[in-house]
């Protein structure tokens, strides 16, 4: 069961700071729970591992199950919130190398996650010879990258197999009713999943824009979203039990006291994109009205010799948040050498995951030490209802936290200035005068 522990915090807060934060946490808690705080229309996520929908559910699985029998290979096509969820649960729980494996499943390619004409060529290239679906996903149906990458694949896939062949193999996870996506779907007769109204594009990897792809790769979803349901029950208690309220109360307090820089650390590199979605979640969240901790992300060991410098003994803006995924599937044992040339045989016989805890701790004493406070959420299990605990464990420490912050955590207001400043420069109509403006300006 997931917790968190927070190291020798009396070293860096007062012994009563939850208590003295316990009535603003009260208070998050209940907008949260009664959708009553800024950005409430956005909360659907809080109880959708009880409220989701079954039958789309039960969709999400037919449909996973057919691209799994007749698609060697599926391109899923989203950014950010339609993007990193997914990447995350498959790499953490099927390998970041799950596309080399000997598996059952489709290879899973993700693009439109940026404007690389290189990847995508590479992409386009990979699916060439074998036969493969296409799983397009944005909320708004308007989003560049995902927009023009789908192109490319729609063009794949018309030609591979006709238009009528294509059709059987797009899925299009977007809104119930509006933007581009959907009315493109609607005329094309692809399949479609919805993205709840409610439901803001870093809280959906619970909903299709993740539950599909994440199936599609074979992960036991109804064990992701057991997992997530848990975990929510747990959240609707609240108080200092909740791990979620000790996490935001911590990383609040550590803030008001001056850290500026939240590290996100873990010991397994299957859980590289796992921080990835939290640094958006967190990021997009917190990050507005001159607030916020920054988040950043480091895999551990092979950090440690590189940032680990910095962290030791750079500038003291950091804390740190240590992920414990627990166990490994894979039992290694260190083999004993008979001529020991390298010093190690006092080593042999011993397990990795041993010696990897023993390097947990010591970095621990030694950052803790070294003026960065840590706080270790233990995840109990790279398994699918670890990660749905996880998953929701942070969403709603998120939520509390931007309410402690007291920003709305829901809204994006600064993703659009470089997006309008793109379209400009890109020529879109309406944007006329713009164009004139940041043309002069990039001269001058
Ligand atoms: O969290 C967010 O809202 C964003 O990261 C979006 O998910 C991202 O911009 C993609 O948007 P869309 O799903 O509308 O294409």
């Amino acid at each position: 069961m997931l917790d968190v522990k927070l190291f020798q915090m009396q070293a860096f807060l007062p012994a009563d700071y939850e208590e003295a934060l316990a009535p603003r946490l009260a208070d998050a808690q209940q907008k949260l729970q009664t959708a009553t705080g800024a950005g409430s229309d956005f909360t659907g996520w809080v109880h959708l591992p009880r409220d989701y929908d079954r039958a789309e559910f039960d969709r999400i699985l037919a449909a996973a199950d057919k691209i799994r029998r007749d698609s060697q290979a599926l391109v899923v096509i989203g950014i950010g919130g339609s993007y990193l969820g997914a990447r995350g649960v498959i790499e953490c729980l099927c390998s970041p190398n799950y596309n080399l494996k000997k598996k059952d499943g489709p290879n899973v390619y993700f693009i439109g996650n940026g404007l690389s004409a290189d990847a995508l060529e590479e992409v386009l290239e990979l699916v060439a010879d074998v036969d493969f679906s296409v799983n397009v996903i944005s909320k708004s149906g308007t989003t560049t990258e995902p927009a023009v990458a789908f192109r490319f694949f729609r063009a794949a896939l018309e030609k591979k197999y006709g238009r009528e062949g294509a059709r059987g193999r797009i899925y299009a996870t977007t809104d119930r009713a509006r933007g581009a996506l959907k009315s493109l779907a609607d005329a094309e007769g692809w399949e479609t999943f919805v993205v709840p109204d409610d439901v803001g594009g870093r809280y959906s990897v619970l909903t299709a824009v993740g539950l599909l792809p994440i199936a599609a790769a074979g992960v036991d979803i109804r064990a992701l979203m057991a997992g997530a349901a848990a975990m929510m029950d747990r959240c609707a208690q609240g108080g200092a039990d909740c791990p979620a309220w000790r996490y935001a109360a911590a990383r609040y307090a550590l803030y008001t006291a001056g850290k500026e820089v939240e590290l996100l650390s873990c010991y397994d590199p299957a859980f590289r994109f796992m921080a990835e979605w939290w640094k958006q979640l967190y990021g997009e969240s917190e990050g507005k009205e001159g607030r916020g901790l920054f988040p950043a992300s480091v895999d551990f060991t092979a950090d440690l010799h590189s940032m680990g410098q910095y962290i030791q003994q750079g500038k003291r803006l950091m804390l740190e948040t240590v992920v414990r995924l627990g166990p490994s599937h894979a039992e290694l044992r260190v083999p004993r050498d008979e001529t020991d040339g390298d010093g190690l045989n006092f080593l042999a016989g011993t397990s990795m995951d041993f010696i990897r805890d023993r390097a947990m701790e010591g970095t621990l004493l030694a950052h803790t030490e070294g003026g960065v406070p840590n706080l270790i959420v233990e995840a109990g299990g790279k398994t699918p209802e670890a990660l749905g605990e996880l998953i929701y464990f942070f969403e709603y420490a998120c939520g509390l936290s931007g309410y402690l912050l007291d920003v709305n955590p829901f809204d994006q207001p600064g993703v659009e200035a470089y997006k309008k400043n793109m379209f400009a420069l890109l020529g879109k109509p309406g944007y006329e005068d713009r164009r004139a403006d940041l043309e002069a300006r990039l001269r001058a």
